[in-house]
């Protein structure tokens, strides 16, 4: 079996989102072929594994091949009972403990509603992601896709004067931002305190690449400086620009397909499906080395 990368829309859009074949990552890999899906990642972006039968250990085993694993504590039931026993991987379901689909007015389904919305993830946290490993265990029969945004070519499409106008900017992040624009308020104390807002660089520079991305989020609710409303035009404006359908690839799932995808270089989000079917992924994530203040310009 060799690895092999073809890029999924080979005309539109030739470097963002690959398909890997010749390779089971539900084994142990060699050093060789963790550089390979590496170099893929810098190219593509996304990579789309199928027929990938994992339990949440062999996908976190996957996982540590690409750096330090980060905590589920973005969850709103964080620190209570979970229906995944490990705090490494995320439930990206609508079922609650008992794996009963969750009631349409659910607390915790109406917070992961904001997947809904397009973001990086954990852009709210001072260390953000880096990759993140989306393993679809069950899915609805239809609809359910995620699509993925890819933000350096969104970055390279802007007009001079927008990318040094955003080039020094500092956002703030918060889940508290991404929630309350779909008329979610129904935090606690504590996770008002939990998901305080942190400040991100809106231009990041890959480290192993060396190109530049525009670093969006729905989190992403205040520049430094920058006058409330004035601010959250300017993003919405920019998110606008980075979701045009030029940039975007849209994944249909298959039950057992692994997505990977670079946070440092693209954005997704979750599409509608019956909320009476179950939809049960399971989400690994490498966190990145350092904040985003901290990385070189
Ligand atoms: C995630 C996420 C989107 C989806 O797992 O981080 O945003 O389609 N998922 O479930
Ligand atoms: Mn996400």
């Amino acid at each position: 079996m060799t690895l092999t990368i073809r890029p999924i829309d080979p005309v539109s859009r030739p470097f963002f989102a690959g398909e890997v074949s010749g390779i089971d990552i539900t084994r142990p890999l060699t050093p060789d072929q963790v550089a390979a899906i590496d170099k893929g990642m810098d190219r593509f972006g996304v990579l789309v594994f199928h027929d990938q039968k994992f339990d949440d250990e062999t996908q976190l085993a996957f996982s540590r091949n690409f750096g330090g694993l980060e905590e589920a504590s973005g969850d709103l039931n964080w620190g209570k009972a979970r229906r995944i026993e490990s705090p490494l991987v995320n439930d990206i379901s609508n079922l609650d403990n008992d794996n009963k689909v969750l009631a349409r007015d659910n607390r915790r389904r109406l917070f992961s509603l904001g997947n809904r919305l397009w973001h990086s993830d954990s852009s709210f946290k001072a260390v953000p992601a880096k990759y993140s490993l989306l393993s679809a265990r069950l899915i609805p029969s239809a609809g359910g896709d995620t699509e993925f945004a890819d933000m350096r070519a969104a970055y390279d499409a802007l007009d001079e004067e927008t990318k040094s106008e955003c080039e020094n900017l500092i956002c703030e992040h918060s889940q508290i931002y991404s929630r309350s624009m779909l008329g979610f308020t129904d935090f606690t104390p504590e996770d008002m305190v939990r998901f305080k807002p942190v400040q991100q660089r809106l231009v990041r520079r890959h480290p192993s690449t060396g190109r530049k991305s525009l670093y969006l989020a729905s989190h992403a609710g205040a520049i430094i400086g920058w006058p409330v409303p004035e601010a959250r035009a300017f993003l919405r404006d920019l998110v606008e620009h980075a979701t045009q359908r030029r940039f975007v690839y849209a994944h249909a799932w298959k039950q057992w397909d692994l997505v990977m995808w670079d946070n440092r270089a693209t954005m997704h989000r979750a599409r509608p499906f019956d909320a009476k079917e179950v939809r049960d992924m399971h989400r690994t994530t490498v966190a990145c080395e350092r904040s985003t203040m901290a990385e070189a310009a």
